[in-house]
């Protein structure tokens, strides 16, 4: 059975960005294939720290993430749906550093996320924020993951986990992982056009970005809704005056549009349609103001409803499948290295120690 699979980290609160990105294409791919794959929805908890964060309030935000999985819509009654922390699946690690000694510094040193982030935090470059991307393909490899979705930002990670999978599978064995499919296949898996890249409210020539410290920039999930629909009536725009979509020119409104066709799950093409030749980009702000408005008092109102009893035990089925999926990898690729006694080696007499 294929394994579709996708983590959003939980150390800082996620915006619509994510939302739309990850989320919804995750929980529509989990819909429609739940009875034939395996879904793996999972708490990154280790990317958490990366760059400094506030450890005291990381454990309640990993549950909250958790609620924010279910409340977004994942059915985690699913035989097939496994909900899952990254730490408490000790393979993630191992795997990690088996992956190290198979990726080469300068293709690391490429990541082009590396930078931007080093860039932000240049008085705490730590060695995790490097091999962030290593740790991320071990979380894929280990279940065989073949459809990641994913944001547009994530992209050259999946083609690190790539390369780092056919080189070893050159090396060992051809069966030894899954390769994830290519950027292009995962988009088409994913019913879209191409990859996507929800902008920020003041630049949009920029992603919105969780970590961005100007509120006004982005609509976190927690943000108070009504105070999320002013902050969409004061977007920045442009000066063209027309509505249309042309994410080059007029990204700002281009934007827009995307988020009102992802919220109401409209094919984008029927918006751009709707809004064709007309002029006012407030009537436009107005309509995904409330779009969002609404989005988030339903989101909210599910989210609090979900209580913790609850998240610990679909975390407690979710990290039991996960620690037996993830260790028969293990043993598989420690056999390949020669870490375990290749199954010649081993007689039905004498056990492997
Ligand atoms: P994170 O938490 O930074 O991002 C989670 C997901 O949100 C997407 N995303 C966006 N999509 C559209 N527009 C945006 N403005 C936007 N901002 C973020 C990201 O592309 C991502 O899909 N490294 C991963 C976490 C991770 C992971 C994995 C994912 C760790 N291991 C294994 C998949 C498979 C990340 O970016 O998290």
């Amino acid at each position: 059975m294929q394994t579709i699979l996708t983590g959003i980290r939980a150390n800082e609160e996620p915006t619509l960005g994510n939302f739309l990105g990850a989320y919804l294409p995750t929980i529509r791919l989990a819909k429609e294939h739940a009875a034939d794959s395996h879904i793996n929805m999972f708490i990154p908890d280790l990317h958490s720290f990366t760059t400094p964060i506030d450890h005291s309030k990381l454990y309640s935000q990993i549950i909250k993430g958790v609620k924010y999985y279910l409340a977004a819509g994942l059915d985690a009654t699913q035989p097939n749906i496994h909900i899952y922390r990254q730490s408490r699946v000790s393979a993630h690690s191992e795997m990690c550093w088996i992956l190290d000694c198979f990726t080469y510094f300068g293709e690391a040193s490429r990541m082009t996320q590396f930078k931007e982030k080093s860039a932000e935090h240049a008085d705490a470059i730590t060695v995790g924020l490097f091999n962030y991307p290593v740790l991320m393909a071990a979380d894929i490899l280990l279940y065989d993951a073949k459809y990641i979705p994913l944001g547009e930002d994530q992209f050259q990670h999946l083609e690190l986990a790539r390369n780092i999978a056919i080189r070893m599978n050159n090396k060992f064995d051809q069966a030894l992982f899954t390769i994830p499919a290519p950027e292009k296949e995962q988009i088409k898996f994913m019913h879209l056009e191409q990859g996507l890249r929800i902008r920020s409210l003041t630049e949009p020539s920029k992603k919105m970005s969780k970590s961005s410290e100007n509120a006004k920039s982005k609509i976190s999930l927690n943000d108070d809704p009504a105070q999320a629909a002013k902050k969409i009536m004061s977007a920045t725009t442009d000066s063209v005056g027309v509505i249309k979509f042309d994410m080059v020119n007029q990204p700002g409104i281009s934007n827009l549009l995307q988020i009102e066709a992802l919220l109401n799950d409209r094919p984008l093409q029927d918006l751009i349609a709707d809004w064709a030749g007309q002029s006012s980009y407030g009537d436009l702000k107005r309509k995904v103001a409330d779009s969002v408005q609404s989005f988030l008092s339903l989101f909210q109102e599910k989210v609090s409803q979900i209580t913790d009893a609850e998240v610990e035990a679909i975390l407690k089925q979710g990290e039991s499948y996960a620690n037996h999926a993830a260790n028969q990898k293990l043993h598989h690729v420690q056999r390949a290295l020669g870490l375990r006694p290749s199954d010649s080696q081993t007689s039905p007499t004498q056990p492997e120690h």
